[in-house]
């Protein structure tokens, strides 16, 4: 994953470089007390040698709604309010599953398929991921060509259900964006008509433009029904969109 840039997945999820940096010698800034914090619109103070890029991250971030409702349910990402959705919507999660996750970190998926009841969580992601009990995690990049066996040897067996948020983080050239897009769309599908039982969901992260036609068709010959829906917590400015496939043929 390059991200020599700012630029981040398009998602606006995942903080700038510069924010990532600041992240990990401490806190950045203090939201106010809940009331004002209820009453007005959250200012991001200006620090010095912050970019804009980060003030405008910040800034999005202390004012979102799925942010400020994952830190008071307990969910590491605000992300988890999709997966939500995308299971009131399409009711793929269920208890006793096997569940793998690409793209897992900082973990919201993970946290919601083991809320649903799923009995094991195969995770894996470039980024390190705090420990979540019942699950397995690695930290290692999907597209190795040892990356799909490591996560099988970790499963049990076939799985109910294989999650893709992955999301490349972009370069701004748009044709490389473009291509790693499709790229890791094409390989988590690869992987879900590998391990999936029949009868399995796959659900993926797209972006406009970013399936091909033949990925779709494929799809379309592999699973029983395949749909678009675009959760709320996805931001409107975001490109992003899930696909969900249900009723894999085997
Ligand atoms: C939108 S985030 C996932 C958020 C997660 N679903 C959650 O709920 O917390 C997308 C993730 O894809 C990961 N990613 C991108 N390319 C990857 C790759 N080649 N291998 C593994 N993970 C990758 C990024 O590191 C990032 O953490």
């Amino acid at each position: 994953m390059s991200d020599d840039k700012d630029n981040n997945d398009g998602t606006g999820d995942e903080p700038p470089k510069e924010e990532r940096r600041r992240r990990r010698s401490g806190p950045v800034t203090k939201g106010g007390d809940k009331r004002a914090a209820k009453q007005f619109r959250t200012r991001v103070k200006t620090a010095r040698g912050r970019k804009l890029s980060s003030t405008r991250w910040l800034d999005r971030q202390l004012n979102d709604p799925y942010v400020k409702k994952a830190q008071m349910e307990g969910y590491r990402s605000r992300a988890a309010y999709k997966l939500i959705e995308l299971d009131e919507r399409f009711k793929f999660l269920r208890k006793g599953q096997r569940v793998v996750d690409l793209g897992s970190a900082p973990g919201g998926w993970v946290q919601v398929a083991l809320k649903k009841g799923a009995s094991e969580v195969v995770g894996i992601d470039l980024l390190a991921i705090d420990p979540i009990e019942g699950a397995t995690l690695f930290e290692k990049d999907f597209t190795d060509a040892d990356a799909p066996d490591l996560v099988k040897s970790a499963m049990g067996g076939a799985a109910d259900v294989v999650l893709s948020d992955l999301a490349p983080w972009t370069t701004g050239h748009k044709n490389t964006d473009h291509l790693r897009i499709v790229g890791l769309v094409e390989m988590a599908a690869d992987f879900a008509y590998d391990v999936l039982k029949p009868g399995g969901t796959f659900v993926a992260k797209v972006f406009q433009g970013g399936t091909s036609g033949e990925l779709l068709d494929q799809l379309k010959g592999r699973f029983e029904k395949c749909r678009h829906f675009k959760p709320d917590a996805s931001r409107s400015e975001s490109a992003e969109t899930f696909l969900v496939a249900t009723g894999f043929k085997g």
